[in-house]
């Protein structure tokens, strides 16, 4: 069997103020199998003025997953893939931490696997509202819809296509760099084993990673990337974003659903990746060209995980920028202009 525990890290901020971030460590069980992934425990930290300079996206300190400190997130990048080799080796262990990982809902949510239903809720009121906004006719009940195309980005298993996207759209691709993943992914996806009906489908299923990856123009409406941009580094993050802008249909947009760092970053020594803040997310959708349309927090997760942010993208000038986030969570970071 494989075991699973979170800690409370208590470590002192960069500004001499003392902040705790909860980790969650993964344990190999017996047959070395692992399930559980570090990066859903909470980061904590205090906000501070973003400056940018070129090349670099943040100038705020960030963690690693054993508190250790980086002054910004130059530092940390430099460190981790700063040559060629160390970024080669940053993506195989990466997808290697997931290729010991059981393809199943609690594998692919950190052992977190009773988190999907408050998750598939909270997307679902959140794809609702963008399909009715964007896409006239096209939230779910309407009777005159049109062929609307999703691709689902690091899919795992396919449990955002199965429990969402397959329902508001007749066709979803499915990109996971994980064979085993994107095989489970595939079966229960089969024809036979869906509810829906025949106008609804999984069509294709691209076995590669997204800094790989680019989409045909003008075949998606929407682009659904949850919780695997982390794993890629700000370089590929925004050229990813630059080339898939091809990939949207007129009005399309990109959902980006992650964890959220109260802070700056925090670096995942286990899976290779990095939680960011808002504002560095924000940042690097700056560096994108893209437009922020509408954003949610995530509600319904346990406290210890990290806050969860749905942010609506699209490549023109939205006539609103609406902001649907909720009032009153505790440990919520500011945004910073
Ligand atoms: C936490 S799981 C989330 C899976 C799925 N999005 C979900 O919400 O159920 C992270 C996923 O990101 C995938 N991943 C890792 N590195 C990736 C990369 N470079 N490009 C695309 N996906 C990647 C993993 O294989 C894994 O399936």
């Amino acid at each position: 069997m494989q075991g699973y525990y979170s800690k409370i890290l208590r470590t002192e901020h960069s500004l001499g103020i003392s902040v705790s971030i909860s980790i969650s460590i993964s344990v190999s069980g017996v047959g070395g199998e692992r399930v559980a992934k570090p990066s859903f425990g909470r980061g904590n930290g205090r906000r501070r003025r973003v400056t940018r300079r070129a090349g670099i996206s943040m100038e705020v300190g960030g963690l690693d997953s054993e508190g250790r400190k980086f002054n910004n997130a130059g530092e940390m990048w430099t460190e981790q893939v700063g040559d060629p080799n160390k970024k080669t080796d940053w993506y195989r262990q990466g997808v290697g931490y997931w290729e010991g990982v059981k393809a199943s809902v609690d594998g692919v949510l950190g052992g977190y696997g009773h988190v999907d239903k408050a998750d598939i809720v909270g997307s679902e009121v959140f794809l609702n509202t963008l399909l009715s906004e964007r896409f006239t006719n096209a939230a779910a009940g309407s009777s005159n819809q049109h062929h609307l195309v999703a691709l689902d980005c690091g899919s795992g298993i396919g449990r955002v296509t199965k429990n969402l996207l397959i329902r508001f759209f007749n066709e979803v691709d499915l990109l996971e760099p994980v064979s085993h993943f994107l095989e489970t992914a595939r079966e229960s996806l089969a024809p036979e084993k869906l509810m829906a009906s025949d106008m609804h489908k999984a069509t294709n299923f691209f076995c590669v990673p997204l800094q790989e990856f680019t989409p045909d123009a003008g075949r998606y409406d929407v682009i659904w990337v949850q919780w695997c941009i982390g794993h890629l580094t700000d370089d590929d993050f925004v050229s990813f974003f630059k080339r898939a802008k091809v990939g949207l249909k007129p009005g399309g947009i990109f959902v980006l659903k992650e964890n959220i760092a109260r802070s700056g970053f925090v670096l995942d020594n286990v899976d290779r990746s990095i939680t960011r803040s808002d504002s560095y997310f924000k940042d690097l959708f700056r560096q994108c060209g893209l437009h922020l349309y509408k954003s949610k927090d995530q509600k319904g997760f346990p406290e210890e995980l990290f806050a969860v942010k749905m942010y609506a993208l699209t490549t023109d000038l939205p006539k609103r920028v609406h902001n649907t986030r909720s009032k009153g969570h505790r440990n919520r970071p500011g945004i910073i202009k």
